[in-house]
């Protein structure tokens, strides 16, 4: 459903995450991160995602706000490789509330977290998402990103008896 993000004339804020911020930022991403969204399970939406980012990056944690409730928050980190001499910044979380998507909230958490990444001297940014979320892959494709590339996962059940059969001497 999309719904407008200004109806009482508020202006959409975009600030820093704060501890007070974890529970609700926590529950919009429980809303939008399920195992539907990412069936890999490569990074799964849980507390540790949100404390972690916080400890390590809170100038990178971010939501977008409007009165006084919180419409989605962006959560990003940076990278240095040892052989480059380019700083990449991380966009993990990026999530906007199911009710008010496509309404530009993305767009601004992108915006102001593309602006401080640039602060921090990061020359690139990396994003990753499931190859099914045209939404998303839409969305960043608007923001100018390109160059997808694939990646395969594989999985080994190990609690699955073996269960080949021996081939017959010819
Ligand atoms: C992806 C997401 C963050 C975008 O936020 P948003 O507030 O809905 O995006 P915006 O309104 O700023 O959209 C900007 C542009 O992105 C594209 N876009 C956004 N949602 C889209 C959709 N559902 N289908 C197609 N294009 C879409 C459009 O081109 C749009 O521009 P337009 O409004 O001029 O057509 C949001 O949809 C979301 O939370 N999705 C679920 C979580 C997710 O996939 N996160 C990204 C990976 S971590």
């Amino acid at each position: 459903m999309t719904s407008d993000p200004h109806p009482q004339g508020d202006e959409l804020r975009v600030r820093d995450m704060s501890i007070d911020d974890f529970p609700v930022v926590f529950h919009i991403g429980e809303d939008l991160f399920t195992s539907e969204y990412s069936p890999s399970m490569y990074r799964t939406w849980d507390e540790y995602e949100i404390t972690t980012l916080f400890n390590s990056d809170s100038e990178l944690c971010l939501v977008a706000e409007l009165g006084d409730e919180i419409l989605g928050f962006a959560l990003g980190t940076t990278v240095e490789k040892s052989h480059s001499a380019w700083k990449y910044g991380y966009l993990v979380w990026l999530g906007v509330k199911p009710g008010i998507q496509q309404g530009g909230v993305g767009s601004a958490l992108f915006k102001e977290i593309k602006r401080r990444m640039r602060e921090q001297g990061v020359r690139m940014i990396i994003i990753d998402t499931d190859a099914d979320n045209t939404a998303g892959i839409r969305f960043f494709e608007k923001q100018g990103f390109g160059n997808i590339q694939q990646h395969v996962y594989m999985t080994l059940n190990l609690s699955r008896k073996a269960t080949r059969k021996r081939r017959k001497p010819a």
